[in-house]
């Protein structure tokens, strides 16, 4: 906000009312100047018309958790203290870790495992806690965490001005692979199978890639937060 006032206008959109809340009261001296919103990310066309967002100059995604969700042991994120098996990241959606567990059948909490918590592998890095996969397949499928992406880069590229650019932060491989295939496919001018001699798809690229390579933490930045070990950044311009 210091940096886009005085004449600029931010909207803030986050699926859980805590970080709304705690949004709101942070930004109150930018009075106007700032909106924040409970929402998903899946929603951003309508949120960003609603509130006169359309068109934007930049739009920038922070997907995952929080630490404040993390390190509260009640919404149960985290195996490393006791709590429900929760892990709504909306506290007002109905679908929780309990429900997966208990009641959807073997062979759906297996792909959930698989898919989301890239059980595929055993062999773990001796730095990861065997139940870490496990707990990130959970939540992916509690939050409906990948088709949210999908779906909010596409209502963000949609929502952009040409020129405007939407950066995206990712915390793991499923999320970034994500942004990283979307941006691939929609920098393109034809996306017909490499085999086909001539063009029939009519695709045309819509935006530039501006990070060819995601960016990565800096060591200082890994020091002073940890947790920003695996964050990675792409930016893209709209044509
Ligand atoms: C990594 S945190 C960042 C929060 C904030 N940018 C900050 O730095 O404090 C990610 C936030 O995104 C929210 N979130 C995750 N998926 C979402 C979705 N599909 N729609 C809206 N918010 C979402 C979470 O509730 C969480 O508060």
């Amino acid at each position: 906000m210091e940096r886009i006032t005085p004449g600029g206008r931010l909207l803030g959109i986050d699926r859980d009312p805590d970080a709304v809340r705690s949004a709101q009261k942070t930004l109150e001296p930018f009075g106007d100047s700032v909106t924040v919103v409970h929402g998903r990310f899946s929603e951003l066309g309508e949120i960003a018309a609603k509130h006169g967002f359309n068109p934007a100059n930049l739009i920038l995604f922070d997907f995952g958790l929080s630490s404040t969700q993390v390190d509260d042991p009640e919404r149960g994120f985290s195996f490393r203290a006791e709590g429900p098996l929760d892990m709504r990241m909306d506290p007002t959606s109905t679908l929780t870790a309990a429900r997966i567990v208990n009641d959807y059948d073997v062979a759906e909490i297996e792909r959930i495992l698989r898919e989301y918590g890239e059980e595929r592998r055993r062999a773990w890095p001796h730095e990861i806690h065997v139940a870490t996969r496990t707990f990130q397949g959970l939540r992916i499928a509690v939050n409906d965490e990948l088709e949210e992406i999908e779906k909010g880069i596409r209502a963000a590229l949609l929502t952009l001005k040409p020129g405007g650019r939407m950066a995206t932060i990712s915390f793991h491989s499923l999320e970034d692979r994500l942004v990283k295939s979307f941006f691939n496919v929609e920098s393109k001018d034809c996306i017909c199978p490499p085999q086909q001699p001539v063009c029939t798809c009519g695709h045309r690229a819509s935006l530039r890639i501006v990070t060819r390579h995601p960016v990565r933490p800096s060591e200082e930045e890994v020091a002073a937060n940890p947790r920003a070990r695996s964050a990675r950044l792409r930016v893209a311009e709209k044509l």
